[in-house]
C-alpha cells in the first residue's frame, strides 16, 4: 500500500483475486501531500439541506446546422463561471466553477436523431482556483493558466466537437460544438478535459448531465418528470473557511498528487442532503463525477452503514438499457460511471431510506406517509442484447497499465502501454471494424478506462501472474474469469480494470474517423500521462 487511510475491499462479488477497489471517502493520501487543517465534514449535521436538482438547459434559439445549412437546430450557450454555493447549511459559501454558474451544470436533454449546438464559453477568472503543475505535459508555464475544453463523455461525436484535450480555449474564448445525438437513449456526462489540468477543472466543478431520449425509452413508460431524479455524486474536502481543498505534493514547483479523495460525498452539490419523495417507484439516474473515488452504493432502511441493503433494480448502464432489469442490493460506481435504477419506496411509506457507501452515509429520502398512484410495472425484459461475439474482432491489442514510482514508492507517472501522450499514435482501428482491447493491469489500483466515441461490451476480467508477466511478458492466468456485475453486462464506455487482472472489452469503432483519446478516468492519472490519442482510420 503506497498511501495511508485507504479503504481496500478485498473481494467484490465473489472475485477470486484480491481487488484494490477503494471506496470513498478515504481522505487524500496524507503521506504524499502537505498537511493542512481541514473541515471535519463527518461532524456536520445530517440531512438538513434539501437536495437540489440540476436545472434544465434552455436553448437560446435556432441556428443553421453546420451539416446542412437549410435546417435550423437548437442552439445553447453555456458559460463557465466562478460562483458561490452553500454545500451545507452550517458551512460558509464555497467558490466553485460551473457551467452557467451551477454545479452540477444545467442538464441538456436531446432526442435521438435531433442534433443540437452548444457554444461553450469560458468566462472564468484568469487565475486557477488550484495550483497548476507546470511540469506536467500540456500544462507548461507558456500556456494560459486557465484553459478549458468540453467533452461529452459517452457521446458519439465527430472529432472536431469531441473536446480533444489540446483543443482548449482560454478565458474570454468559446467553442461551438455539434452533437448529432445519433445514439440510443442514455445518460451522458459533460465535463472539462483540458490537457494537464482536467483534474483541477473538474475539482472546481465543471460537470453536468446530458440525457438522450428515444421512442424505445418512452415505450417503457418509466417513472418520469418529478419521479425521475438525477443524482450527481462527487467527493471533496474543505478547508476550515469552507473552500475546496485540493492537496499539493509538497515538492516545490510540482504540486501534482497521484489521487484525490475528498472527505465528504456530495449529491447534486450538497453534503448529507435529504429529499422528500412519494411512496412510489422512482427512476434514479446516478453519475459518479468524482476525480478518483469508486463507490459501492446501497440503500438502507436506517442511518447506519451496516444495515442490510434494500433491493432495487438496475435497468441501464453507461450506454443505455440492460437486456433486463437486474435485482441487486449494491452497485459499484467508478469515476465517470452512470447507472439507471428503479427504486421502489412503496413499502417504506412514512419511513426513511438512506443512500450510503460501505463506509459513509450519503443522503436521506423521506418517504411520504400517504399512498401514491403508481401505474409503472417493471418489465421482465428491456431489450434484445446479443452476447459479445469474440470472433467478430479482427485485431486484439494487449495494453498494459503501469505505475512508475520514485525511491519512496510514490507515483511519478502512470502509463498506458508504456507510452507517453506525445509519442506517435499506436492504436489505429479501422472505421467500422471490431477489436478486442485487453487491459493488463500491472499496478495495485483499479483504473477506470474510458474510450471516447465508442460503446463496448466487457468480455471478461481474469487474474494473472504478475511476476511471470514482468519477467517474460507472458500472460499466465491464476484463476478463472470473475463474474461481472449486472451493469457490466450492458453497453459501457468506461470499464474498471482491477489490479492484477486482465480485463478485455469488445469494441466496434463506429461513427467517425479521426483523432480521439482513451485514458484512465482517475483524473490525476489522466493528467499525468495516463491518456493516449487513438485514431479511427477510414477503411
Ligand atoms: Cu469522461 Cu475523456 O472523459
Ligand atoms: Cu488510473
Amino acid at each position: 500500500m503506497r498511501t495511508t487511510r485507504r479503504v481496500f475491499l478485498q473481494k467484490i462479488s465473489g472475485a477470486a483475486a484480491a481487488v484494490g477497489l477503494r471506496c470513498g471517502p478515504a481522505g487524500h493520501p496524507a503521506s504524499a501531500s502537505v498537511s493542512e487543517k481541514l473541515l471535519d465534514t463527518s461532524a456536520l449535521a445530517r440531512f438538513v439541506d434539501p437536495l437540489p436538482l440540476p436545472t434544465p438547459a434552455r436553448a437560446t434559439g435556432l441556428r443553421p446546422s453546420p451539416k446542412e445549412a437549410r435546417t435550423r437546430i437548437p442552439y445553447y450557450r453555456l458559460a463557465m463561471q466562478a460562483f458561490q454555493m452553500k454545500v451545507h447549511r452550517d458551512m460558509p459559501p464555497t467558490t466553485f466553477w460551473g457551467y452557467d454558474g451551477t454545479c452540477p451544470g444545467p442538464t441538456l436533454e436531446a432526442r435521438r436523431g435531433q442534433p443540437l449546438l452548444v457554444e461553450w464559453r469560458n468566462e472564468l477568472p484568469a487565475k486557477h482556483l488550484f495550483a497548476v503543475d507546470h511540469t506536467l505535459h500540456g500544462a507548461e508555464s507558456d500556456k494560459p493558466e486557465v484553459r478549458t475544453v468540453v467533452h461529452l463523455h459517452g457521446g458519439r461525436t465527430a472529432p472536431e466537437s469531441d473536446g480533444y484535450p489540446e483543443a482548449w480555449f482560454a478565458t474570454g474564448q468559446s467553442a461551438t460544438y455539434h452533437y448529432p445525438n445519433e445514439q440510443e437513449a442514455c445518460a451522458l456526462f459533460y465535463h472539462d478535459h483540458a490537457m494537464g489540468i482536467t483534474r483541477l477543472n473538474a475539482a472546481a466543478g465543471l460537470m453536468g448531465l446530458y440525457f438522450i431520449r428515444d421512442e424505445f425509452e418512452e415505450g417503457l413508460q418509466l417513472p418520469r418528470g418529478a419521479y425521475e431524479m438525477p443524482l450527481v455524486i462527487f467527493d471533496r474536502s474543505f478547508r476550515l473557511d469552507g473552500q475546496i481543498h485540493y492537496p499539493i505534493s509538497g515538492k516545490t514547483g510540482a504540486p501534482w498528487v497521484s489521487e484525490y479523495y475528498g472527505s465528504a460525498i456530495l449529491v447534486n452539490g450538497r453534503i448529507f442532503p435529504y429529499r422528500e419523495v412519494a411512496a412510489r417507484q422512482y427512476r434514479l439516474r446516478l453519475l459518479n463525477a468524482s476525480n478518483g473515488s469508486f463507490y459501492r452504493l446501497s440503500f438502507s432502511p436506517d442511518a447506519s452503514v451496516t444495515a442490510e441493503g434494500l433491493a432495487f433494480h438496475q435497468i441501464g448502464s453507461e450506454q443505455g438499457f440492460l437486456a433486463a432489469p437486474a435485482e441487486i442490493n449494491t452497485l459499484i460506481l467508478g469515476p465517470g460511471d452512470r447507472a439507471d435504477i428503479i427504486l421502489d419506496f412503496r413499502g417504506r411509506a412514512g419511513k426513511d431510506v438512506y443512500l450510503r457507501t460501505d463506509v459513509a452515509m450519503v443522503m436521506q429520502f423521506r418517504v411520504a406517509a400517504e399512498k401514491a398512484a403508481d401505474s409503472f410495472s417493471l418489465p421482465v425484459t428491456l431489450r434484445e442484447m446479443s452476447k459479445p461475439l469474440e470472433s467478430a474482432a479482427v485485431v486484439t491489442r494487449e495494453l498494459t497499465l503501469a505505475d512508475y514510482q520514485n525511491r519512496l514508492g510514490r507515483s511519478k507517472v502512470m502509463l498506458l502501454n508504456g507510452a507517453h501522450w506525445a509519442m506517435p499514435v499506436t492504436e489505429r482501428p479501422v472505421l467500422n471494424s471490431t477489436e478486442i482491447w485487453s487491459f493488463v493491469n500491472l499496478t495495485d489500483d483499479s483504473h477506470p478506462i474510458h474510450l471516447h466515441l465508442v460503446r463496448f461490451q466487457i468480455l471478461d476480467r481474469r487474474p494473472f501472474d504478475l511476476a511471470v508477466y514482468q519477467l517474460s511478458k507472458k500472460l499466465v492466468f491464476t484463476g478463472s474469469t470473475v463474474e461481472l456485475a449486472a451493469g457490466e453486462r450492458g453497453w459501457k464506455d468506461t470499464v474498471r480494470v482491477d489490479p492484477m487482472t486482465v480485463t478485455r472489452i469488445l469494441v466496434k469503432f463506429e461513427g467517425y474517423a479521426g483523432r480521439y483519446v482513451w485514458h484512465c478516468h482517475m483524473l490525476e492519472h489522466e493528467d499525468n500521462e495516463m491518456m493516449r490519442p487513438y485514431e479511427v482510420v477510414a477503411s
